[in-house]
């Protein structure tokens, strides 16, 4: 059997268009393809050029058309509002038809675009396929980024409408939306004519008279309207995600190729049948939501759970088993962090054996390098395979992990096992050249890589080049570094950019410092990312103030890491700052963030040839060990 998947790989890749013109199969077209894999006049691959399709009729009423009316599509499980609701598939299509209607009566049309801010709610689901439904570009943007950060993506995507809810209920708070709302659209350059809220019962917002309007009066007297065929190669969505500046990158998800791709990943990769129960524990602000609670389950008609909680606290670590008791989840996703918080709380299993999980298939882990002990420890409880997999915003689906749909190889904890069909996965040292076996190196994709991934980014597409494709001249960089085993198993080992991953979350170092530096007593700063026991990475402000600085540290590091969360958002978890004399810079002023991030966590380092002056880095030592941070002094 692995014999055959080594011969489906090595089809894949030798002929794409037998492959991706056979898996586009699974998928309903109004216009076939012209062209299974072509290139633009830029040399950008196309997939399914010519063809037409909706990715709406896909996911919802081709099901009820084929006998699925009266099967769940969504499972809405609130622990924070005690909410459980089902929906049909007849019953989300109609919502959805009726949505449609709302935001075309509002004068969004095909490739017009809405922003959406909302928490996980079916209504969420709702928005972003009504918006698939008229061929109407969505941006969702998570509820735990502030104005800042909404109204640079306001900016950038220039929607027509937001849909917003009027607050998200975290454990311990309820948090209002309208007032980010307001504070973005106030911002140069981010307003939109129409803005439809959601009012939630916990807390309700006062809506803006002649720009804001309810949900459910406009979804009340609305004409449902059907399926508008859009281009296989136009945007389904963009979504926005963190490069290495301020500016995050709009991630464009082409139509017909994602189809394709949720398609064949779901019953390939995730081994997932129609009529079974699915649960990506995530958001639908991050790619994780988009392609495996709103669109993959739906389109191979199974049901999707949505769940509005967290692992542990709403109410304790026993909340993730009661769910997939509860709604006989047969496959669950969610992200290491989760499973380390889960663990913290209920490290012999007590909560977890005291459910019946016996519906449980899989549990697929992505998001961050998962460590080793946290997936032998569910491993050795559930006793089902626990497959990490590796991909990214960009890719949209998994690049290589245990294709439980093809072959289940034997685990290996550490490693996201072999590249799926689709994927020419290689590993290249600085200059380009492959790497031996066991060698760490850079992480790429040869192209052009398979259906349904990003290949321009929203009003960027130079940036898209310079950021993916100039590097290694033919290969995709995924900006992570890694290597092969000599079983060819594949090892992500860490980020080669400037980005940290803070509880599965992508997170700019250089974005957190652009908000740190515009405070008025700094003079310049670094973040770097700091081990954490849960979250894995969390981010370390060092912070030189300006020479005329007056007041207390620590009230000044406390009103920076306020500023941080005003500007961002709390998800940053920006909770730990020092002030330190300097920061080590090469000859030519470049910081050394590589040598500071070792220092912190406590890694031997080398010191650096080009270090201007090394005593800055015994500076930082000396703060870090007084003011107890990070691990023990780390020697050279
Ligand atoms: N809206 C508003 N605020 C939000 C938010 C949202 N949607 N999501 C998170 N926040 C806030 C939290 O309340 C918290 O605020 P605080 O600083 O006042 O406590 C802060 O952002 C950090 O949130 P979070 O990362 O959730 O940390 P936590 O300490 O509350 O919980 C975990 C830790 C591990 C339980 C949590 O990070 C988690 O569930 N992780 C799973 C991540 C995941 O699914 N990632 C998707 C990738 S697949
Ligand atoms: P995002 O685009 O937010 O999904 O983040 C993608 C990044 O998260 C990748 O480039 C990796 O750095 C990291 N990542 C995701 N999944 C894994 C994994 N299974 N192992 C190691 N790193 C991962």
């Amino acid at each position: 059997m692995s014999d055959e998947f080594a011969e489906l790989h090595r089809r894949s890749l030798a002929d794409p268009d037998g492959f991706w013109g056979e898996a586009a199969e699974a998928v309903d077209w109004t216009r076939r393809w012209d062209s299974v894999l072509s290139y633009d006049t830029e040399g950008t691959p196309q997939w399914f050029a010519g063809a037409e399709t909706n990715t709406c009729w896909n996911a919802l009423d081709r099901h009820v058309e084929n006998g699925r009316a009266d099967q769940l599509a969504l499972i809405y499980d609130s622990p924070v509002t005690g909410t459980v609701r089902r929906l049909t598939y007849a019953e989300l299509t109609d919502q959805v038809a009726r949505f449609a209607g709302v935001l075309a009566g509002f004068g969004l049309a095909r490739g017009d675009r809405a922003l959406i801010y909302m928490p996980l709610v079916p209504e969420a689901i709702v928005a972003m396929l009504a918006c698939a439904r008229i061929g109407a570009i969505h941006s969702v943007v998570f509820g735990g980024f502030a104005a800042r950060e909404l109204a640079s993506r306001i900016r950038d995507a220039q929607p027509k409408i937001l849909v917003a809810a009027s607050c998200g209920i975290e454990p311990t708070r309820i948090v209002p939306y309208k007032p980010v709302i307001d504070a973005a659209l106030e911002s140069d350059g981010a307003s939109v004519e129409t803005c439809i809220v959601l009012q939630r019962a916990e807390l309700e917002a006062e809506l803006t008279k002649g720009r804001d309007h309810d949900w459910h009066e406009c979804i009340a007297g609305a004409e449902k309207v059907g399926c508008v065929p859009v281009a296989a190669t136009d945007p389904l969505y963009i979504l926005y995600t963190s490069g290495t500046t301020g500016q995050p990158k709009g991630i464009v998800r082409p139509s017909g190729g994602h189809l394709v791709a949720m398609a064949w990943s779901m019953r390939y990769f995730y081994n997932v049948r129609p009529g079974e129960t699915f649960w990506a524990a995530s958001d639908i602000g991050w790619v994780v939501g988009h392609s495996y609670i709103a669109y993959g389950p739906l389109i191979v008609g199974a049901t999707a759970v949505l769940y509005e909680g967290k692992p542990v606290g709403t109410p304790d670590a026993g909340a993730f088993w009661r769910v997939v008791q509860d709604h006989k989840v047969a496959t669950m996703f969610t992200a290491p962090t989760a499973i380390r918080a889960i663990k913290r709380e209920d490290p012999d299993g007590t909560m977890l054996k005291s459910y019946n999980l016996s519906s449980l298939r899989a549990l697929f882990l992505a998001g961050e390098r998962c460590d080793p002990p946290t997936s032998e420890w569910v491993e050795s409880l559930l006793e089902i395979p626990i497959v990490d997999h590796w991909w990214q915003t960009e890719t949209g689906w998994p690049i290589s992990g245990n294709a439980l749909g093809l072959h289940q190889f034997p685990t290996k904890h550490g490693a996201v096992a072999k590249p799926i069909p689709g994927w020419d996965v290689r590993i290249l040292d600085a200059e380009g050249k492959p790497v031996k076996d066991g060698e760490i190196g850079a992480i790429v994709c040869k192209l052009p890589m398979p259906p349904g991934v990003a290949t321009i980014l929203w009003n960027a597409p130079q940036r898209y080049k310079e950021a993916y494709l100039s590097q290694f001249d033919g290969y995709y960089s995924t900006e992570d570094a890694g290597y092969f085993d000599d079983d060819g198993y594949l090892h992500v080992m860490t980020r080669t950019d400037d980005v940290i991953n803070v509880a599965g979350h992508r997170l700019s170092t250089g974005a957190i410092e652009e908000i740190i530096a515009s405070y008025p007593d700094v003079a310049e700063c670094a973040v770097v990312g700091l081990d954490d026991e849960i979250k894995g990475q969390v981010p370390l402000g060092l912070i030189v103030l300006k020479s005329d600085v007056e007041g207390e540290p620590h009230e000044i590091v406390a009103a920076i890491i306020a500023h941080v969360r005003e500007s961002m958002g709390a998800v940053v978890a920006f909770k730990t700052a020092v002030i330190v004399p300097r920061l080590p810079k090469t000859r030519s002023g470049k910081i050394l963030r590589g040598t500071v991030t070792k220092i912190v966590n406590g890694v031997p380092y080398v010191l650096p040839a080009t270090i201007e002056d090394p005593a800055a880095l015994d500076e930082i030592n000396k703060v870090l060990t007084d003011s107890k941070i990070g691990a023990l002094e780390a020697k050279r």
